[in-house]
């Protein structure tokens, strides 16, 4: 479980370990990375801190071994970690800015399933939810390399979806709106135009909670979804359907 130190991942992490999930906590962010194990520790479940970047593949292949070494096997993988990256129109979007988005949204992705589908696939079948977004399927005007990630994220699942019809790994992604967690926090800051935009693509007037993406994301992970792979699941409240 990546970017599990915050937000929806954080929200994800204590789920799966509430259902009976036993948590490998990967993250950039030591400190808040152990936050969420003792937080899922103090509910009565399992998990232990991996620090890893996904933009490094040495750590995202440590990162599985860990896993295995400590519960056995990988039955589930979420692929949350993302930032907001770089924004502003596209024609005045630093190159470096969006380099550096679609390594950590995009090939962090791709890193992350490139080491768990052979591991799942030995043991006969497994789950992946891929992190995606709404701005994986529609226009984000000033965020254009976040959304370039996000639509990559879907093409990246759906190919391993299909790849993996047969190897019973699952691969879905879900896609959330606009959801309050820090990440959120940070994007508003950034400007008023954003702020505006945000607020003005919410029909039902309110944002998403963290807890709310996170459901999806463990029923796709779970034996309940057992005939869903390929899925761009949107929990968005209507959103991008308006
Ligand atoms: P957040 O900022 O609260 O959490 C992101 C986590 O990812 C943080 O703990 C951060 O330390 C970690 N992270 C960042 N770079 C990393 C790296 N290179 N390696 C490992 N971990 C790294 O953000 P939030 O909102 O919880 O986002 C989670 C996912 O949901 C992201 O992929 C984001 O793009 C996606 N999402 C968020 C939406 C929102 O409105 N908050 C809407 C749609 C999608």
């Amino acid at each position: 479980m990546t970017g599990a130190a915050s937000g929806i991942g954080r929200a994800t992490a204590l789920l799966l370990a509430r259902e009976g999930a036993r948590v490998l906590v990967c993250d950039v962010d030591e400190a808040a990375g152990r936050a969420t194990v003792d937080a899922i520790a103090a509910a009565g479940g399992e998990a232990r801190f991996a620090r890893t970047d996904v933009t490094r593949e040495a750590e995202v292949a440590a990162a599985v071994r860990t896993a295995l070494d400590a519960f056995g096997r990988l039955d589930c993988a979420v692929n949350n970690a993302g930032i907001a990256g770089a924004t502003g129109p596209l024609h005045e979007t630093d190159t470096e800015g969006f380099v550096r988005t679609l390594a950590v949204n995009l090939t962090g992705v791709f890193v992350c399933m490139k080491h768990e589908i052979p591991v799942m696939a030995r043991q006969g079948g497994g789950s992946i939810v891929n992190m995606a977004s709404g701005a994986g399927i529609i226009a984000v005007p000033g965020m254009a390399a976040y959304c370039a990630s996000k639509h990559g994220v879907l093409g990246l699942t759906k190919t391993a979806a299909v790849e993996n019809a047969r190897t019973g790994v699952r691969v879905n992604a879900v896609c959330p709106g606009t959801t309050d967690t820090p990440m959120l926090r940070v994007a508003r800051e950034r400007g008023p135009e954003l702020e505006k935009m945000i607020l003005a693509s919410l029909p039902g007037g309110r944002l998403g909670r963290a807890e709310e993406i996170a459901e999806a994301a463990v029923w796709l992970c779970s034996d309940r979804a057992s005939f869903v792979s390929g899925e761009a699941m949107l929990v968005d409240g209507s959103t991008v359907s308006r």
